[in-house]
């Protein structure tokens, strides 16, 4: 497989954020059919069906010694160079999600045409929001009976509260989905269905809006109601805005299915156009721009390895500025220490390959002794220190009990350990510092945590789970512990920050609160703190 490694090779850095079920797998898999990848889809599916196939989560990650969940997928299309961060979903379900989509220079929101905007996009898209990273709309399953475009689309606007721009347009769907047309190109392109289940890629005939075999080809219907459909979008003046798409403002939408690969390819050549550069990245030196000559980096994941006889971790770093080789001298800011990177890997899927030059958008994946955390900054030059990977509102939450009260010590110490980590999110109720309450985005983080504990610390514990749903920060003069505790809403506790959070059981307890106490704001992330560069 070609990675196109050369300095020379724009990048585009993105992650696709759906709900389980909308075809994110199958996606990513004719995406990478395309970008000629792999040769025939199939592999990567089957991978996940076997992922599936198990309950036991732990055997498995033992199995394969590393999660294909940490997977960065790469692949090259038209002389681009496209990193597909894999944001876990489905069980894997974590903060590791929420974390990976800041290392991400765009989203592609993957929608199933029939269920239109699901819980878990809701929850991605508020993420990219807070960055105001761009995001490109893919309504899949075309193929399918699904909600009429024009409904779908006023869906998006307001659910998500986005402006959207259709890009390209349907001609069909379900048994009679026949192709797109461009709005950009005034091309209609039509595809041709083959009978090998969209292994291989769909022929397309491009031809002219105008063109008068239309009819005859797509159907009199069919095509009298899609030129309405063009004359209705065009009337209206929907025109594809580049740069309010980059600021996050408008998102254009395109529609195909993933299945049969209608729509993958004219999807690809636009997002080609579109998918922004390497972004700048703020840090206490304020912004560190993809063209500056010194090497820099960050933490974004770590990914413990669950198999007890193999310790190590892998460090997930996304590179921001500079150019890296291996076997390079970096400092590890935090520790202000020099470290040599040796060995960098790269993730295709279940394989890891080794890596000899990396750049700007690129994401590397190093052995981890135990020293990096989330939020370090890699870097060469003059110090600094990116701005933190924000910590995100945990939805499950719980206390553990120690099953042999004399592993105390080791439970309290491999706990703070793994809290720094990031593993979990800790919180202590005041006057009962001795039992901190505990919180994690999906519920698999518990599992992973208890794991740990024992496999690391030789620690069993008990999970007790508690009946809150949301953490909120909250500031303003009248943010404090007496006007929230024992009064109904919840429980006013403080993060490893010590930073006041009120823990609510409800969306309706949050909005009382947010109704009783105006001047309060109450934020879905921790306040991001900088610690100082050494
Ligand atoms: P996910 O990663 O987002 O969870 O979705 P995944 O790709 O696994 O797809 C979920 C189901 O939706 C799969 O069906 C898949 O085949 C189907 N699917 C994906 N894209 C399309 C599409 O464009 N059209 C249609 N009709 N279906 C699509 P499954 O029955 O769960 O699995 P399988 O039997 O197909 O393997």
């Amino acid at each position: 497989m070609s990675t196109g490694t050369d300095a020379h090779t724009p990048r585009r850095t993105f992650a696709i954020i759906s709900h389980p079920d909308a075809g994110k797998t199958t996606l990513t898999e004719k995406l990478l059919l395309y970008g000629g990848a792999i040769h025939l889809a199939g592999s990567v599916r089957a991978a996940r069906a076997r992922r599936h196939a198990t309950s036991d989560w732990m055997d498995l990650e033992k199995q394969r010694g590393i999660s294909i969940t940490s997977s960065v997928l790469q692949f090259p299309y038209a002389g681009t160079r496209f990193n597909l961060l894999d944001t876990p979903g489905h069980q894997d379900f974590s903060e590791d999600t929420y974390r990976t989509l800041t290392a991400a220079d765009c989203a592609v929101m993957l929608i199933d045409a029939a269920k239109g905007v699901e819980a878990q996009t809701r929850k991605l898209f508020q993420v990219c929001r807070l960055r105001n990273t761009p995001i490109v709309t893919f309504v899949n399953k075309l193929d399918r009976p699904g909600q009429d475009p024009f409904d779908l689309m006023l869906e998006i606007e307001r659910l998500l509260n986005i402006h959207c721009v259709p890009v390209n347009w349907p001609i069909g769907m379900g048994s009679s989905f026949r192709g797109v047309y461009d709005r950009m190109s005034h091309k209609i392109l039509l595809f041709q269905r083959v009978g090998d289940h969209g292994q291989s890629v769909v022929d397309m005939r491009e031809m002219s809006v105008d063109d008068p075999s239309l009819p005859e080809l797509v159907g009199e219907t069919l095509w009298k109601s899609t030129r309405d459909e063009i004359d209705l979008l065009d009337a209206a003046g929907e025109e594809f805005d580049v740069e309010a798409f980059r600021e996050g403002k408008i998102t254009p939408v395109f529609w195909g299915s993933a299945m049969t690969n209608f729509g993958i390819e004219p999807f690809l050549a636009r997002f080609k156009e579109f998918a922004p550069e390497p972004a700048p990245r703020n840090s206490s030196r304020g912004l560190v721009h993809a063209e500056d000559k010194n090497f820099s980096a960050f933490i974004f994941k770590v990914q413990a390895n669950m198999d007890k006889a193999h310790r190590d971790r892998v460090a997930f770093m996304r590179v921001c500025s500079g150019s890296f080789q291996s076997g390079m001298w970096v400092r590890h800011v935090r520790l202000g220490k020099d470290i040599r990177l040796a060995r960098p890997q790269q993730f295709f899927a279940q394989e890891r390959t080794l890596v000899d030059e990396a750049y700007p958008g690129d994401v590397l994946g190093v052995f981890d002794p135990g020293m990096f955390r989330i939020g370090d900054t890699l870097l060469t030059g003059e110090s600094f220190v990116f701005d933190a990977v924000p910590r995100f509102s945990p939805e499950h939450f719980g206390r553990l009990r120690v099953k042999d009260p004399s592993r105390r010590k080791q439970f309290l110490q491999g706990l703070s350990q793994l809290v720094e980590e990031g593993t979990v999110q800790q919180f202590v109720v005041p006057g009962q510092e001795h039992s901190p309450v505990l919180g994690v985005v999906g519920q698999l983080q518990f599992e992973v945590l208890e794991h740990r504990l024992k496999g690391e610390y030789g620690v069993e514990v008990y999970l007790e789970m508690l009946p809150y749903t949301h953490a909120r920060w909250v500031d303003g003069a009248e943010a404090t512990v007496d006007n929230f505790e024992g009064k109904g809403y919840g429980a006013a506790v403080f993060d490893q920050d010590n930073k006041l959070v009120v823990l609510f059981k409800s969306d309706w307890a949050l909005s009382v609160a947010e109704r009783d106490f105006p001047k309060v704001s109450f934020h879905n992330t921790a306040p991001i703190v900088i610690a100082a560069a050494k």
